[in-house]
């Protein structure tokens, strides 16, 4: 076997073979093949695409160019995954509330780069809070508790590493057989069985439109299916951040906020609705009706909030940060925005007030900068919401009244105002499971 002729035949649209897609996805795994025989092979990718049968391929092949972690937690180990938000803090509802009606809840997840947020980060102002655990204490945890969120391991997949760096520099992003893999191999190398997949759709996500969305979508339920994996995607926009609040502490307060019943709103229903199709993607629940009545009942009866207690206790971090939101970082500096002119809010640019919180510090700029746990803001109205002249827009957190000023500029650009009557924004657009794909 040699790359050149598996260059030679995706270049001529051939499909490749298990065998030809071992010896790539080794090959950049182990360093053995170089970057331009690589770019090359994924440019043709990108180009002439994969079928079904070659991306589910190339997904096992990358995992398993690495470790693959087989966990023995007492249950289908169980995941989810968002393509990318803002304010987007469903993980930290979620995963304690599917914990404690049964599921056991296995996450790995990134850091913030850019305008989006990571778990990690959010988890790290708890204080005391470890996001770096050996496996085995990983998996003890959720043994034991039902959740853990963990960084994302730097060993599995290392083809993915190289590739996705790889692809970065070469203009082959946006390839929905590369993007699909390489997402997958990364949860199939941690060992989830079931998956539950958020695809964001929208200007600045990787998918912007609702049909390149669910093509994404599409695409991955079938290589779970090819994979013997439980894969149900779900495409929702983010035209507005989910919850109102943006920022690491602040973000973790507004989830203590939902699992205390002080709030509800879109960042609940999601958070629920992602979470009934992680109980039904791992069997604990035979449908989506059954599922919600036990997430309910366990958000209700305050099971959730104890769970996600037990989970900071048992991953080092002050419990006691959900009993009084208060012990969270807090900002020295806090100001209202107020509303200029009467008028409806018509647009919010999500990724513009992603980039507004990165520059407060909330975010970072380049891979390795230190955040700011305590910055960010709360948005006090929705797309549709009216407001008069002096209403407050948004709470601002900040380090100092200097970036608590350029915050103003940028969050006041980032949304429009009409004098009509305006519509709230669409947050569910589709369900994508084996069965098909069901419009909401
Ligand atoms: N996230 C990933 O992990 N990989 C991609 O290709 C795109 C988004
Ligand atoms: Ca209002």
């Amino acid at each position: 076997m040699d790359i050149l002729s598996i260059i030679e035949a995706k270049k001529l649209g051939k499909a490749l073979s298990r065998e030809q897609i071992r010896f790539f996805a080794r090959g950049a795994g182990d360093g053995s093949i170089p970057d331009y025989q690589l770019a090359a092979l994924l440019m043709a990718i990108r180009l002439n695409g994969m079928d079904a049968r070659e991306t589910a391929d190339l997904t096992m092949e990358m995992a398993e160019s690495g470790n693959m972690l087989y966990p023995d937690v007492g249950g289908v180990p169980v995941d989810k995954h968002s393509t990318g938000g803002v304010g987007d803090t469903t993980t930290l509802i979620l995963a304690p509330l599917v914990a404690a009606c049964g599921g056991k809840v296995l996450k790995m997840s990134g850091r913030g780069l850019g305008h989006t947020g990571g778990t990690v980060d959010k988890m790290e102002s708890i204080p005391g809070m470890r996001v770096e655990l050996p496996e085995d204490e990983f998996m003890d945890i959720v043994r034991r508790t039902g959740c853990a969120v963990v960084g994302q391991s730097a060993h599995l997949a290392p083809a993915d590493k190289t590739l996705y760096a790889l692809r970065d520099v070469t203009g082959t992003v946006d390839s929905i057989p590369l993007i699909a893999s390489s997402i997958l191999s990364k949860k199939f190398a941690a060992g989830a069985r079931a998956i539950v997949l958020d695809v964001k759709c929208g200007s600045g996500a990787l998918m912007p439109t609702l049909d390149s969305a669910v093509n994404l979508a599409r695409t991955m339920v079938e290589i779970g299916a090819h994979a013997g994996r439980q894969i149900i995607a779900v495409v929702s926009g983010m035209d507005e951040p989910l919850g109102s609040h943006v920022g690491n502490a602040l973000e973790v307060k507004e989830a203590v906020d939902v699992l205390s019943l002080r709030t509800g709103g879109p960042l609940k229903d999601v958070a629920l609705f992602l979470g009934a199709q992680m109980l039904v993607a791992a069997g604990v629940q035979p449908d989506e009706k059954a599922a919600f009545a036990a997430l309910e009942e366990a958000l209700q009866s305050g099971r959730g909030l104890q769970k996600l207690k037990e989970m900071i206790a048992a991953q080092g971090g002050d419990p006691s940060v959900c009993d009084d939101v208060a012990l969270l970082p807090q900002a020295p500096v806090i100001r209202s925005v107020p509303a200029l002119e009467a008028g409806w809010l018509e647009k919010v640019d999500g990724v513009a007030l992603g980039l507004a919180a990165q520059q407060m510090g909330a975010g970072r700029i380049r891979k390795g900068d230190e955040i700011d746990p305590a910055v960010g803001f709360v948005m006090n109205i929705r797309m549709g919401d009216p407001v008069q002249p002096g209403d407050s827009i948004c709470t601002l957190y900040a380090r100092t009244p200097e970036s608590a000023d350029a915050a103003e500029q940028r969050i006041r650009a980032a949304l429009t105002f009409s004098r009509e009557k305006t519509a709230p924004a669409r947050l569910l657009h589709a369900l994508v499971t084996p069965q098909g794909v069901t419009y909401l």
